[in-house]
Formats: C-alpha cells, sequence, structure tokens
C-alpha cells in the first residue's frame, strides 16, 4: 500500500490511455485529506466521473506556507496529474486556489478551477444584508481572495475574515463534535458572528466536516456556504461547456478512482474511507520533489 513509485512507474495505468478525452479523469489536488470533501462532493454530483486525487501529506499544512513554496507545490503536483493524463484539474484546497490559481492557470492546456470562485459566487448570492463572513486558513484570510470575488460580484458586499487555524488539526483528529472543538468554535466565531453577518463561508476543505457544529452556533439565521459542493457544480458547467463530460460507457467499475500522497499512505486510505463513498483500497505513495 505505501511503496513509492516513480514517475516511469506510474505513466500509463489504467488512467492514463483513455478511448476518448472525455473518458479521461478528473486531476483533484489539496495540501492533504482535507481535498477529500471536494472529492465526495464530486462523487455524488457527477458519479461518471473519474478521479486522480493527490494529497501532499508530506508537505501539509499549506495554510501557513509562503506563496512562493505553495506556487512551487502547486506545479509540481500539476506535472504528476498531467502524467495520468487528466482532462481537468481541480485545486480542492482554498490555499493553494488563493495563493496560486493565477500562477498556473496561465500554463495550461487544460481548463483548471479552484474552490474559491465557486464558492464566492454562492456567497453573493445568498447574502440578503451584505454582509459574509468567511473563515478559512491564515494564508487564505491574508490573501484576501474570498473578499475579491464576492466583491466582483458585488462592491457592495462587506467580507469579514477570520483565520480558525485550530481547526484543521481537530478536524484530523476526528474530534468533529468534541466539546473542545464547539469551545475553540465558539471563540473563532463570537467575532464575526458580532458583525451581524447573514451568510458565512466554509473556506477551507475541513470545514465542511463541521458544518452542524458551525451552523449550530452561527443559528439559522445564518446561511453557510460549502465551497466544495459549489465546486462540484462548477465542475459540471465546465465539463458541459468544454464538450467533457464522461457518459459512463466505458469506465471500469474496479478501482475507477486513483490516489496518491506523499507521505502516510494508510492514515490517509483510513481517512478517506470514513468520509468517501468509495471504498478506497489502496493509496499510493510517490516522491512528489520529483516532478
Ligand atoms: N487544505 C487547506 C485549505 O483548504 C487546509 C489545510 C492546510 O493548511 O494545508 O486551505
Amino acid at each position: 500500500m505505501t511503496a513509492t513509485k516513480k514517475e516511469s512507474e506510474i505513466k500509463n495505468t489504467e488512467n492514463s490511455t483513455p478511448s476518448t478525452l472525455s473518458d479521461a479523469p478528473i486531476g483533484v489536488f489539496d495540501s492533504g485529506v482535507g481535498g477529500l470533501t471536494v472529492v465526495r462532493e464530486i462523487m455524488r454530483n457527477l458519479p461518471n466521473e473519474k478521479i486522480v486525487y493527490f494529497g501532499d501529506t508530506a508537505r501539509v499544512p499549506y495554510g501557513s506556507k509562503s506563496q512562493e513554496n505553495v506556487i512551487r507545490f502547486s506545479k509540481q503536483i500539476i506535472h504528476f496529474l498531467r502524467t495520468q493524463g487528466v482532462k481537468a484539474i481541480v485545486i480542492a484546497c482554498n490555499t493553494a486556489s488563493a495563493l496560486a490559481l493565477d500562477a498556473v492557470e496561465s500554463d495550461l492546456d487544460i481548463p483548471i478551477i479552484g474552490v474559491i470562485k465557486p464558492g464566492a459566487h454562492m456567497a453573493a448570492k445568498a447574502t440578503h444584508n451584505k454582509r459574509v463572513g468567511v473563515i478559512g486558513t491564515e494564508s487564505t484570510i491574508r490573501s484576501r481572495t474570498y473578499d475579491r470575488f464576492i466583491q466582483q460580484q458585488d462592491p457592495e458586499i462587506v467580507v469579514f475574515g477570520k483565520a480558525c487555524p485550530l481547526f484543521v488539526p481537530l478536524v484530523e483528529e476526528g474530534w468533529l463534535k468534541d466539546s473542545v472543538t464547539e469551545e475553540v468554535a465558539r471563540r473563532y466565531l463570537s467575532e464575526l458572528l458580532r458583525k451581524d453577518i447573514d451568510t458565512l463561508v466554509l473556506g477551507c476543505t475541513h470545514y465542511p466536516l463541521i458544518r452542524s457544529l458551525v451552523g449550530k452556533i452561527a443559528g439559522d439565521q445564518v446561511t453557510l456556504v460549502n465551497p466544495a459542493y459549489e465546486t462540484a457544480q462548477e465542475l459540471r458547467r465546465l465539463l458541459e461547456q468544454e464538450q467533457l463530460i464522461n457518459t459512463g460507457e466505458n469506465n471500469k467499475k474496479d478501482e475507477m478512482h486513483q490516489f496518491y500522497v506523499s507521505d502516510a499512505a494508510e492514515k490517509f486510505g483510513e481517512f478517506a474511507n470514513s468520509i468517501l463513498p468509495y471504498d478506497v483500497k489502496r493509496a499510493r505513495k510517490i516522491n512528489i520533489e520529483e516532478y
């Protein structure tokens, strides 16, 4: 399960020689396990699409890294995903979408989307009082990328950001409904809730997993926006527009999706199986620095 593979060994796997471009997989990447919340939405909403996922478990977290490094990591991962013959790429990581999407998209000849624009568009649609809160990693909040995309939709919307760095380790520890997580969430959210927001963006891959806890604290008057779900909808629109939707006719049901990581493949597999509607039989470890 954990054997390291080199590029030459990985090329020409079951996903790399599809009969038509529509049959090719979607490449999805994240700094680690969090992007599986996006994979889950893609599996639910686009069940015929094959996925090649890469989780950068050796270099997580991205949320406290410099933009220069997040761009470098993203370029390496995109290079790896291209070796898998992907037809489109989804940056499932909010931090990488905020810091690296602009830098990587110009070099690509296949479609690429991040999670921030779809989440921002829904937030602008959902708010009535034009006061939106965004929670995310330190880098995502500092970049103000959500603010930019929300205000592109409506310049009158006021955006309040709040970094919640403790949520990622708490979710990875599995403390989704724990009293400690609830106390931490109350502290983080109290400042935002005093701003009279009516919409709150869950701007980090891990936060949809504590959605019910956040919803309980925020109350019914606050609409929660899940960028993972919005991204799956955006992906569908993009594939339709580019005529890249997989009809599923040529799909092999066995190991339809492929999972790769840069470290701790076994732990990744366990987490994946706890949240995905799919049996992940193995995750393969690769040396991403080779790409
Ligand atoms: N995947 C990251 C994000 O959505 C959270 C974890 C990290 O900091 O790398 O921003």
